[in-house]
């Protein structure tokens, strides 16, 4: 058997994760997430090995009782404050929440003295604006902005207890994410999907000409696995790998292709361009994970946009704008 710690794992990314790992009876799966609304868990159907247990990582005391009391093993930690608008109004909540949020986990891993591995979800935003054509690893980490800064931050901090105290950690910077289970109406997916559904214009936060590279959850959720099952078989201490996609868009492209699959051409995006602080165009380079870990994203970006509006429109009365 083997325990695995998911933290924020009623996210979007941790509930496609923990889906997975149930699968294999032998895992036994605790997320650990702060968030106890019933909308989340209403649309959530886990396996007998997966326990939700509500609580807050920036409390280390929660950290190490479960470490000890579960006999944890492996920890992907997914927790933090995500949104890119509330992190620039709450810097001080943020940078607790997402950077001594992380050292609280690395230090209760450090002080229980076990083996245990860590995945921690950095970001392309870790890298900060994109000089050249595209992020590899072994760039430098630069984030300007507040969201971006408590990644490039937790992300070297990690490497600092791989490096100094010889804990097993992997790092994943991945692109935009996107599928079913986001309850982030700031995303522009679930912005564009929900206000198309309520016959609504939907409103675009940037000029529509940031590009990023999009992709489906459970394609990131079978690179942090795979991950983890690397991590259990090697010696190594640090793995980083950046998470990419083959579809780097513009956001009014995407915004397009989303208007054309529910047939809502009509429905022209209303440009609010109040974002100034993000970054203008990023792309991941994902050689490094295909070649070490065979991984590649596969669900093209018409085929996950479909699941995600199927999603929505099954549970479409949750959601207001
Ligand atoms: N979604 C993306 O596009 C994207 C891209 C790159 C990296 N990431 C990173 O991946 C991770 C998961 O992202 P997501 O999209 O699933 O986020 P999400 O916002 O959907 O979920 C995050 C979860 O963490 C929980 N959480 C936050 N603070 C907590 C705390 N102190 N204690 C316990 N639970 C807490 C929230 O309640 C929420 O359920 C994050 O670290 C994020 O920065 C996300």
């Amino acid at each position: 058997m083997k325990n695995i710690l998911v933290t924020g794992g009623l996210g979007i990314l941790g509930r496609s994760i923990s889906i997975k790992l149930s699968k294999n009876s032998r895992y036994k799966i605790y997320i650990l997430d702060k968030d106890n609304s019933k909308k989340k868990i209403k649309t959530l159907i886990f396996k007998s090995n997966v326990k939700i247990i509500i609580g807050d990582f920036t409390h280390k005391k929660v950290i190490s009782k479960i470490i000890k009391d579960y006999n944890i093993n492996d920890v992907i930690h997914l927790g933090a404050t995500t949104q890119v608008l509330e992190a620039f109004n709450k810097p001080d909540l943020t940078y607790k929440n997402n950077l001594f949020g992380t050292i609280n986990i690395l230090e209760c891993i450090r002080k229980s003295k076990k083996n245990i591995n860590l995945i921690y979800s950095s970001s392309d935003k870790a890298y900060g604006e994109l000089k050249k054509k595209e992020y590899f690893e072994n760039f430098p980490l630069k984030g300007d902005f507040t969201y971006d800064v408590s990644k490039s931050s937790s992300d070297l901090i990690a490497q600092s207890y791989a490096k100094t105290y010889k804990i097993s950690v992997g790092i994943i910077r991945s692109g935009n994410i996107y599928g079913p289970g986001d309850f982030n109406m700031d995303r522009l997916i679930p912005h564009v999907i929900i206000s198309c559904l309520k016959n609504k214009k939907p409103i675009l936060r940037s000029n529509g000409k940031l590009i990023r590279d999009y992709i489906y959850v459970e394609d990131v959720a079978k690179a942090y696995i795979s991950l983890m099952q690397y991590m259990n078989k090697s010696e190594e201490k640090l793995k980083i790998y950046n998470v990419g996609s083959k579809e780097n868009l513009m956001v009014i492209d995407l915004v397009n292709i989303i208007l054309n699959i529910l047939n809502k051409n009509n429905l022209k995006p209303k440009i609010k361009n109040i974002s100034t602080v993000e970054i203008k165009k990023q792309k991941l380079n994902y050689r490094k994970i295909k070649k070490d870990l065979n991984w590649e994203p596969k669900v093209n970006i018409y085929d996950g946009i479909k699941e995600t509006v199927k999603w929505y429109k099954k549970y479409l009365k949750l959601f207001n704008l």
